[in-house]
């Protein structure tokens, strides 16, 4: 039995479960017995949802958060009213976003950290609950890819690299964040994955590897961290135009080719994730957990044969 969860499956049902609407004979809950009527039961979606998006009081640690698809997560989190902390670490990157976030109104602070290196990333996690009082929000967004090609012919230090950044990271700074969330009552991990978390992209194996790691990463957390009301999620972008993917939408011939293969045949943006994971940290999201969302324009989806169908020019249109 974990010390601090429910005390048994028993204590679940009775403790955890609202006054919902159950028949005294339901065989499921026996142990609820009398005393739990539909006279009780209050329909969730009676209850006014209109601002529950509002971020206010609440503080966000985004690890990545300096750029990309990080910088429009910490800008949306923040316009929603969150207190964000962005990480990264480039000293000019990290002051660049905070400025920059500041200037839209937004509370944000900076913090320097290399989150491969796991000092590095619990004394941002320290620095982070110092700055703000604790956290309620974390984002496991910062990533690496420094290779390209088979797993052949991939090095063992580029494994480790990329393990490192990718899945021990988010492991270790949302174990140290747990405690922070627990003595606040509750949390959000949003861990960013990828769609090759999903389905493994050409020459980017290991890095397909650590994703789809990632995506378990978070429902194991989901699952024991539920009891500390504390919800996980993973987000899992497509092709978005940014620095990270700019050897792709540079390149017009690939470029084409990937969008000639989506049902929406363009680059997504940062914000359009941004989007998505504003509304899995929000109480918006409250029955969301262990779950994986996909923000693609319809990649998972593609016509990997498009190109061929529709000559050279496919994907221009
Ligand atoms: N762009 C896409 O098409 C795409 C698709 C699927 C998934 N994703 C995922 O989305 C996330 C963000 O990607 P992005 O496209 O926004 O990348 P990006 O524009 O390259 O931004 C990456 C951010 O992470 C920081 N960073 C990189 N390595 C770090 C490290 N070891 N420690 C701390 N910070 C580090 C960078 O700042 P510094 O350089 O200053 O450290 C930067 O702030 C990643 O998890 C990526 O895998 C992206």
């Amino acid at each position: 039995m974990r010390k601090g969860c429910r005390q048994s499956y028993a204590a679940v049902t009775t403790a955890a479960l609202p006054d919902v609407c159950l028949l005294r004979s339901d065989p499921l809950v026996p142990e609820l017995g009398a005393g739990h009527s539909c006279a009780s039961y209050q329909p969730y979606l009676s209850r006014d949802v209109s601002d529950t998006t509002n971020l206010e009081g609440r503080t966000a640690l985004i690890t990545g958060g300096t750029r990309g698809i990080g910088l429009a997560i910490a800008r949306g989190l923040g316009s929603a009213g969150a207190t964000v902390v962005v990480s990264s670490r480039k000293e000019p990157a990290v002051s660049a976003a905070v400025n920059d976030l500041r200037a839209s109104g937004i509370s944000a602070h900076g913090v320097l950290a290399n989150v491969g290196r796991m000092d590095e990333a619990m004394a941002m996690v320290d620095r982070a609950i110092d700055l703000t009082g604790g956290i309620d929000i974390l984002v496991n967004n910062a990533a690496t890819n420094p290779v390209f090609g088979p797993l052949a012919e991939t090095s063992t230090e580029a494994f480790d690299k990329i393990m490192a950044v990718n899945l021990k990271a988010p492991f270790e700074i949302g174990k140290r964040a747990l405690a922070s969330m627990k003595a606040r009552g509750g949390g959000v991990v949003l861990n960013v994955s990828s769609v090759a978390g999903l389905s493994p992209e050409s020459g980017l194996g290991t890095y397909s590897v650590s994703k789809a790691a990632l995506i378990s990463l978070t429902q194991v957390m989901a699952r024991e961290w539920g009891c500390y009301n504390v919800r996980a999620n993973a987000l899992c972008p497509g092709f978005i135009r940014t620095d990270f993917s700019a050897a792709l939408w540079t390149n017009e011939r690939l470029s084409a080719s990937i969008r000639a293969q989506q049902p929406i045949p363009r680059w997504g943006e940062a914000d359009e994730v941004a989007e998505m994971a504003v509304f899995l940290c929000s109480d918006r999201a409250r029955f969301c957990t262990g779950a994986w969302y996909v923000v693609d324009g319809g990649f998972m989806i593609r016509d990997q044969f498009a190109t061929i169908r529709q000559g050279p020019d496919a994907g221009t249109r």
